[in-house]
């Protein structure tokens, strides 16, 4: 068994593992990919300040995200296809979410179903919303999130039409893969993963197969996506669905001051700082950079939180430092599960968990909460982003 230390050690493993179809489908960004990088490499312009004698004993990374207790503020992000990363990964995520003391995200864009994942879990997750067209299938929608007890609803503004990803229109990607002679080949070299995959009956979309209409082929993202996603979704709708839900509700895709107001004013309970992992807009600035002008708008009004990027517990305390009360890890995660299922899981929130708390320390920090600008040495024009860094 190899040691790791760090995501990429599980990144490792997980390359080997996994069907091209899905890596590719995990790690891609939108066209040129500037985005996806920038999200990473933004975090190492920030540097660290170091402080030395300060009573480092009972620190903690304890904290809350939307009132919920969590062990350290990383929850998991919603990812599509996760059970195809590792069959029942889903179920495999939150358990390991669970058992760590951090918020699972279950995306509509799951293999297993809500109900699958609330039969096999007791902390309440938190449900990711797409927006359909289809009015019935949103309002069973939120039906059964409730009914599942799911503590909270994301929705994702970023995302009514699908960014272009290079790798997943030439991969033909599909939940179950189709087989061509190419998807064939490489399957024929991931012999666990089929494996784990045949044993079981978790193979599709869960959330929509046999609950939404009009979708011609469902073991298509990009087909059913391109059908069935409402591109009218605006702020009045989203307010509809504040009122339907009832409940606390989580904003993902915010980059702009103007519409984390937008946000705010329609009830968010929290707003995620998100370009979707670099995933929809390339050419968007990374997440870190966007966040300060987005915490100087309302964070004196909403939670703030931020996704896209994050692959170390360094990269969460530079997000905590600059105001963000959360983060989250998607690809971070999606390494570990791929790598080496629920326990893969468990070893990146420990690796993340480690790498936040020993940096804690050596900045002289006993608190998350305590963490801020003054633990950071900012490059000018950094908030600045008509200012290149
Ligand atoms: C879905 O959320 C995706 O980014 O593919």
């Amino acid at each position: 068994m190899p040691v790791i230390t760090e995501i990429e050690d599980l990144r490792r493993i997980y390359r080997r593992r996994v069907p091209k179809m899905f890596r590719d489908y995990a790690e891609s960004g939108s066209w040129t990919q500037q985005t996806l990088r920038e999200n990473v490499s933004d975090f190492s312009k920030l540097r660290l300040r170091q402080r030395v004698a300060v009573d480092m004993a009972g620190r903690s990374t304890a904290s809350t995200m939307i009132g919920e207790e969590v062990a350290m503020p990383v929850a998991l992000a919603p990812v599509g296809l996760t059970g195809m990363q590792s069959a029942d990964g889903e179920i495999k995520a939150a358990r390991a979410a669970e058992r760590f003391g951090v918020p699972f995200t279950l995306s509509t864009m799951s293999i297993c179903s809500i109900e699958d994942v609330a039969k096999h879990t007791k902390r309440p997750f938190w449900f990711q919303v797409y927006t359909l067209k289809d009015d019935d299938f949103m309002r069973r929608l939120f039906d059964r999130a409730r009914a599942a007890q799911c503590s909270a609803i994301v929705i994702t503004v970023d995302l009514q039409i699908m960014g272009q990803r290079h790798a997943d229109l030439k991969n033909g990607l599909s939940a179950p893969p189709k087989l061509t002679l190419a998807s064939m080949l490489n399957l024929a070299t991931k012999v666990p993963w089929g494996l784990e995959m045949l044993g079981t009956r978790r193979r599709f979309f869960g959330n929509i197969v046999g609950h939404a209409k009009g979708v011609s082929d469902p073991s298509s993202l990009a087909t059913w996506t391109n059908q069935a996603f409402d591109p009218s979704l605006d702020w009045k709708r989203i307010a509809q669905f504040k009122e339907w839900w009832g409940g606390k509700m989580i904003v993902k895709g915010i980059m702009e001051p103007e519409d984390a107001r937008r946000a705010a004013e329609v009830g968010a309970d929290a707003i995620v700082v998100s370009n979707h992992g670099g995933r929809q807009l390339d050419g968007a600035p990374s997440t870190i950079r966007a966040l300060p002008a987005i915490m100087e708008a309302v964070g004196d009004r909403v939670e703030v939180h931020l996704d896209s990027g994050i692959r170390s517990g360094q990269d969460v305390l530079k997000a905590l430092a600059l105001g963000a009360k959360g983060t989250y890890i998607g690809r971070a995660f999606t390494y570990g599960l791929g790598a080496m299922g629920q326990q893969g899981v468990k070893t990146a929130l420990e690796v993340i968990h480690k790498e936040l708390d020993l940096t804690m320390a050596l900045c002289g920090e006993r608190r998350v909460g305590d963490l801020g600008r003054h633990n950071l040495i900012i490059p000018q024009g950094f908030d600045d982003l008509t200012v290149p860094i």
